[in-house]
């Protein structure tokens, strides 16, 4: 993609020098102040508070002021991404330059954490950045929690760390929300133990630990999720609340799980967690600790938590937002669902192109030029159509842009207009040439 990157930008009051892996758009740079995590009587940091609520101090510090701007190592090498791995691609990722990026993850701090060994677990909270497709769940800014919690095997009683970690677990709350756990604690093959650091019986420890410390924050989400559901209609009929546990692979955990809920009719991907890898703690400076970390998306708890339908609310400064949550951060018992102020027509329109000679298009590119132009009044854009031309080999795309303000009635002459800058913006900037 064609950009002039300026010569360096200040992200909270630091400056880095880009070069040619520069890729971040003004409106991202922008998000990096906003820190919704921390926002009053945000739902973004309403929804942070009550996982905090699950893990609590001193055994859990919470970290919530970390700054976005990470390297490349702590970002990807420090948990063990390979160099080949699609995720530092530039195409999803947005770099300042070619080893300092905006985080795509929390976990860029886990290394740093482990290193500090402050506390035996930790929380933090933060804004990551992503490339990806725009629709009403997907924004270039969104939030994540990650967690962890390691024991120490030279400060264990009579060095049984298995024994220990159950000790712990035993004194963690209960709850009565059935979970589905069908597969062993590791397997050889799908997800293997790491057998020259942990026992079958430690990693088991770590993992009912890890297990029962999850359900329990996703318990206390989906609970309340609920008392708001009925707050709001009394007449709903709550679906009883269902977890359930299946196999996973990250590169930083082994084994690893992703959690699931049944929650409103369906089965949602909420998290991500695993014992650590031991190199990971190995090179931390951490070679006696062992432990499990997890990582979970703000934004998509928060949707569910408050029924806010788009994503991009989230960043609306429209009072007909924001107040219908003030006071709550006080008071989590006031937690209500968010009732839609309006709901404003949908303009669609088509945006059809030939690929240039050059070559390929990725797709995240499409989606930031249009929103560069158009910025949160698109919802959502969908590639309708791609062929190839059978006699010159051309490459064809078409996208559906939905044009739809949150806050008010678009006209027609400014959707037009709009869509004219778009088109522009896409032969320029991807040297594609309109159908
Ligand atoms: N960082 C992962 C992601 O963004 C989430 C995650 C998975 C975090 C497993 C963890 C973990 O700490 O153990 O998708």
């Amino acid at each position: 993609m064609s950009t002039t990157p300026p010569p360096a930008v200040t992200i909270n009051g630091k400056t880095y020098h880009t070069d040619e892996w520069f890729n971040v758009p003004p409106g991202v740079l922008a998000a990096t102040t906003r820190k919704l995590h921390l926002q009053k009587d945000h739902p973004i940091s309403i929804t942070r508070q009550i996982l905090e609520s699950v893990f609590p101090p001193p055994t859990y510090r919470y970290h919530n002021t970390f700054d976005p701007v990470v390297t490349t190592h702590e970002n990807f090498d420090s948990l063990g991404f390979p160099p080949d791995h699609p995720g530092r691609a530039r195409s999803d990722t947005y770099y300042l330059n070619a080893t300092t990026l905006l985080r795509t993850h929390t976990s860029a701090h886990e290394s740093a954490l482990f290193r500090a060994a402050a506390s035996p677990g930790y929380l933090i909270s933060a804004d990551v950045y992503r490339r990806d497709d725009i629709d009403r769940s997907h924004y270039p800014v969104f939030h994540q929690m990650e967690g962890a919690r390691v024991w120490d095997r030279r400060l264990v009683p009579g060095g049984d760390l298995a024994a220990a970690v159950l000790a712990d677990l035993a004194l963690l709350p209960t709850h009565a929300v059935p979970v589905e756990d069908p597969n062993p604690p590791s397997h050889p093959d799908r997800n293997p133990l790491q057998s020259e650091h942990h026992t079958a019986a430690e990693a088991a420890a770590i993992a009912a630990h890890l297990k029962r410390s999850l359900e329990l924050m996703v318990v206390e989400v989906f609970t309340r999720a609920q008392a708001a559901a009925r707050a709001a209609d009394p007449a709903f009929v709550d679906e009883p609340l269902r977890v359930r546990w299946v196999e996973a692979y990250f590169p930083f955990t082994s084994p690893s799980w992703e959690m699931e809920v049944y929650y409103d009719g369906g089965w949602l991907e909420v998290l991500g967690c695993g014992v650590s890898r031991q190199g990971i703690l190995v090179d931390a400076g951490q070679p006696e600790s062992v432990g499990w970390a997890f990582g979970i998306g703000l934004d998509r708890i928060a949707m569910l938590l408050f029924q806010v339908p788009d994503i991009r609310l989230f960043w609306s400064r429209d009072a007909r937002f924001t107040s219908q949550f003030e006071g709550v951060e006080g008071d989590l018992g006031r937690l209500r669902r968010f009732v839609p102020f309006s709901r404003y027509p949908p303009c669609y329109k088509d945006v059809s192109f030939w690929l240039g000679k050059e070559g390929e298009v990725h797709g995240n590119d499409v989606m930031e030029v249009i929103r560069g132009v158009a910025g949160d009044v698109v919802e959502d854009v969908v590639l309708t159509d791609e062929f190839t031309h059978p006699k010159t080999g051309r490459r064809s795309r078409c996208y559906r842009v939905n044009y739809r303000s949150l806050e008010r009635t678009l006209t027609n002459d400014e959707t037009n207009e709009l869509h004219t800058r778009v088109r522009d913006a896409l032969v320029e900037r991807l040297r594609v040439e309109i159908r």
